[in-house]
């Protein structure tokens, strides 16, 4: 597929020629900000915006608290209560980073879930989406790195539960445990290379949202219609688009006011409501807490973790055709890493012909479906591994793989979807009444 067609930069000072014809970044800045835009993006499209504004905030508020934090078992919990006591601002700075993780989850489950709908996974953005996803498990890898720095209950204990799934691998699980933690329990050297790569990978998921941005500017966005920007002539293209600058621009900040206005509320106001008040006891390998939570972003996938359990029955024929190498354990974990895996291949279990969500009337369905049972599962997440919740957590782990396995599939053969919108102007006209051309004096 070709580009969008629009103008390029041209310089026109002896300075601009100059510069641009040495290094052509006036040219490369100029395009970027000038790239034509469907002009029908919803409200949907502002959080990868907010997910770029996280990744800032997060690096460097993370910067300053290193400045303060010490990486040492016996000291890490006290710097961490001397950023909050001591340190100007340091309680700020802390609940930035502890809460700007959250909104970085919120952000990147919204926008997931936003490309899932409107099917912005399918081709030609397959790569996109890839990138995305490597971004988001790397994301999961250095938010649980981040959690075990402050030493705490939940630090400790939960290092131990997570790296002791890896221990389940057969054959190698517990070098590969033993690997992980640079030793065979969870202590010092744990620690060391945890705060190495907590400070590493928010480097290279920069640059793969690099790689991200580059790919989805190659291909042009998607947008609620799933309808392609007309390409034939730039007069054409043009009905079909705005430059990202001012429009877009103007737009995505309003919408990160709003957010940030939550935001800070949440940062000022409440900010504990999503953590765990043991992590504000010193880790103590002695004393495990009766319930061990992780943080609310992985309960989806720790429910999927825990809901095969040795009496489900495809376990046990796990297990049986396996000569029980396969066991309740490691199958679990193979359903966490798995049910990412699923959604990654999305691109390729989709097969209808029609991309948008909006003309799909059975899919609409199935989808709002999908979008209760990650709440459930994050919900059956926070509970104990007792009683009915792994049931429920079955049950929605179940309808996780169907979805991507099954209900893709098949839907496309199945479902007669409307017809979608000739040109994305038709859509714009349709929601504002204006067309295109429309002269501003009216
Ligand atoms: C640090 C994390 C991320 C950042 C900063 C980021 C940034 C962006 C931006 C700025 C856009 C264009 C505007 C928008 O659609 O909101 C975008 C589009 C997109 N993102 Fe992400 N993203 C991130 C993570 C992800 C993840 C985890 C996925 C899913 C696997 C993903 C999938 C996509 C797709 C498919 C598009 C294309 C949508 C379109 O063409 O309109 N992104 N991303």
């Amino acid at each position: 597929m070709s580009g969008i067609p629009h103008d390029h930069y041209e310089p026109k000072s002896g300075f601009t020629k100059a510069v641009n014809s040495r290094l052509p970044i006036i040219g490369l800045l100029y395009d970027t900000l000038m790239i034509p835009t469907p002009k029908n993006l919803n409200w949907m499209w502002i959080w990868g915006i907010i997910l770029t504004f996280c990744l800032a905030l997060q690096i460097i508020t993370g910067v300053v608290l290193v400045m303060h934090y010490t990486p040492h078992v016996d000291m890490a919990f006290a710097s961490i209560e001397h950023i909050m006591r001591d340190v100007n601002g340091g309680h700020f700075i802390r609940y930035l980073h502890m809460n700007g993780a959250s909104l970085f989850f919120v952000a990147v489950y919204l926008h997931i879930f936003r490309g899932l709908f409107y099917g912005s996974y399918k081709a030609p953005r397959e790569i996109t989406w890839i990138i995305g996803m490597l971004i988001y498990l790397l994301m999961m890898g250095t938010a649980f790195m981040g959690y075990v720095l402050p030493w705490g209950q939940m630090s400790f204990h939960g290092t131990a539960v997570i790296t002791g799934l890896f221990g389940a691998i057969p054959f190698v699980g517990e070098a590969i445990q033993t690997w992980l933690l640079g030793a065979s329990a969870v202590g010092q050297p744990a620690l060391n290379r945890f705060f190495s790569l907590h400070y590493l990978l928010p480097f290279l998921i920069a640059g793969l949202v690099v790689v991200h941005i580059w790919a989805f500017h190659s291909t042009g966005n998607n947008n609620p219609t799933g309808v392609e920007v007309r390409r034939t002539s730039k007069a054409e293209a043009e009905k079909d688009t705005l430059p990202f600058w001012p429009y877009f621009v103007i737009k995505d900040l309003f919408a990160l006011a709003v957010v940030l206005a939550v935001f800070f509320a949440v940062v000022g106001f409440m900010p504990n409501y999503l953590g765990h008040p043991d992590n504000y006891i010193e880790a103590n390998a002695l004393a495990t807490p009766s319930h061990i939570v992780p943080e609310w972003y992985f309960l989806p996938f720790y429910a999927i973790l825990r809901a095969f359990d040795s009496e489900v029955w495809v376990v046990q024929f796990a297990s049986w055709i396996s000569f029980g190498i396969i066991d309740a354990k490691f199958f679990g974990v193979l359903a966490m890493f798995g049910a990412i895996a699923v959604m990654a291949l999305a691109p390729w279990l989709d097969t209808s012909s029609v991309r948008s969500g909006r003309y799909r009337p059975a899919f609409k369905w199935w989808f709002r479906l999908l979008c209760v049972d990650f709440m459930v599962l994050m919900w059956a997440g926070a509970m104990p591994a007792e009683g009915i919740y792994p049931y429920i957590s079955l049950l929605g782990a179940t309808y996780w793989f169907a979805y991507f396995l099954v209900v893709l599939p098949l839907l496309g053969i199945f479902e007669k979807p409307e017809t979608p919108v000739a040109t994305i102007e038709d859509d714009f006209k349709a929601h504002y009444g204006k067309s295109a051309d429309a002269t501003p004096a009216e």
